[in-house]
């Protein structure tokens, strides 16, 4: 009996270790410790018709073989399993590389001029995005009959809330809060009711920038904005104002930076011209002075808008706005 067991244990040894995969091996486990005709769980069925006094011995023998082969199949079916996984896995492969987060392109362009202007000492102020008709239009000079003022170029929340079409109602509450000397920018979101096309999207962005004090000049807004240009474009970059109007400064001017893709010979992204229009800017109008309270006798002040969602498109030669919030991250990415 004794030898008997020696040879099954061999065999079923031998068994397990040509096993090729996990149903070759599991057919081994049914041979031997099957439930029903295993030849292991045979022996231990007929144990009873044993000698007494054989009973303990072979008994302990049959048990510790049974021991035996459940451990060598469970060794061998986790050797099955790792050489599967090496099969289908190129363990050499280098890894995923995890996605990186970055700041947005407008975001990036925002922080560029912002640390410009904090350069030249002034301040980061912020503004509600829903406003008054009176902070958005009235306290800076544009009357009931001003054709910004129409529903159809505003989004109306009531007959008096709106989202604010510009940053400029900024400079009213910083002027409301504050006396002079004010050197304030303040970038926000602005809303206006157009159709969205390459260059135009109901949400867009302002970065709005005013300074109020005894003796500011139209040079000190000159030297100011053309330090900005040359820190943001390049010392190369000309700059030209344009006579213009807007009903919060007096006189107004638009500046015009010199193409930076073609430096002023005329391109697809400048439409020949070889200028580019920044900026809206202008000396702060005395009647905007006189609803804050302020004595136009005493102070003057510059003020300036300009969009950052366009500066970033000419920097980086990109033709349509609505790139950046459609959130591709194949356009995203590259920034
Ligand atoms: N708010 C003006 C606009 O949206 C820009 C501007 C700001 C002009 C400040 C002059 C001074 O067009």
């Amino acid at each position: 009996m004794k030898e008997d067991l020696g040879k099954l244990k061999d065999e079923a040894e031998k068994k397990i270790r040509q096993a090729k995969d996990e149903k070759e091996l599991d057919g081994v486990r049914i041979e031997f410790l099957g439930r029903k005709q295993g030849r292991v769980t045979h022996i231990l069925r007929n144990l009873k018709d044993l000698p007494p006094e054989d009973k303990p011995l072979i008994g302990g023998l049959v048990n510790k073989l049974k021991q035996f082969i459940q451990k060598e199949i469970k060794e061998k079916k986790k050797e099955i399993e790792k050489k599967e996984i090496e099969g289908y896995i190129d363990i050499t492969l280098p890894g995923k590389k995890p996605l990186l987060g970055r700041l947005h392109p407008i975001t990036q362009t925002i922080r560029e001029i912002k640390s410009i202007f904090i350069g030249l000492g002034f301040r980061v102020v912020s503004g509600p995005e829903i406003e008054t008709e009176y902070y958005n239009f009235e306290a800076l000079n544009m009357p009931r009959y001003h054709p910004a003022r129409d529903e159809q170029d505003s989004f109306y929340l009531d007959d008096n809330y709106l989202l604010r079409t510009q940053t400029s109602p900024v400079q009213i509450r910083v002027m409301q809060k504050e006396s002079p000397p004010i050197r304030i920018i303040a970038p926000g979101r602005c809303y206006r009711r157009d159709a969205v096309d390459a260059s135009h999207f109901p949400m867009f962005h302002q970065i709005e920038g005013l300074a109020v004090d005894k003796k500011i000049t139209f040079s000190d807004l000159k030297g100011s904005l053309t330090y900005f240009v040359h820190q943001m474009f390049g010392r190369d970059t000309k700059l030209r104002f344009r006579p213009s109007f807007f009903p919060f400064t007096e006189p107004s001017a638009e500046v015009d930076i010199s193409c930076i893709m073609c430096k002023g010979s005329g391109c697809r992204v400048c439409s020949g011209k070889g200028w580019l229009e920044i900026l809206g800017a202008g000396m702060v109008d005395p009647e905007v002075f006189k609803k804050v309270g302020y004595d136009p006798e005493k102070y003057q002040g510059f003020a300036f808008g300009m969009g950052p969602d366009r500066i970033c498109m000419l920097k980086y030669g990109i033709d349509d706005i609505r790139l950046f919030f459609q959130n591709d991250l194949r356009f995203l990415e590259q920034f």
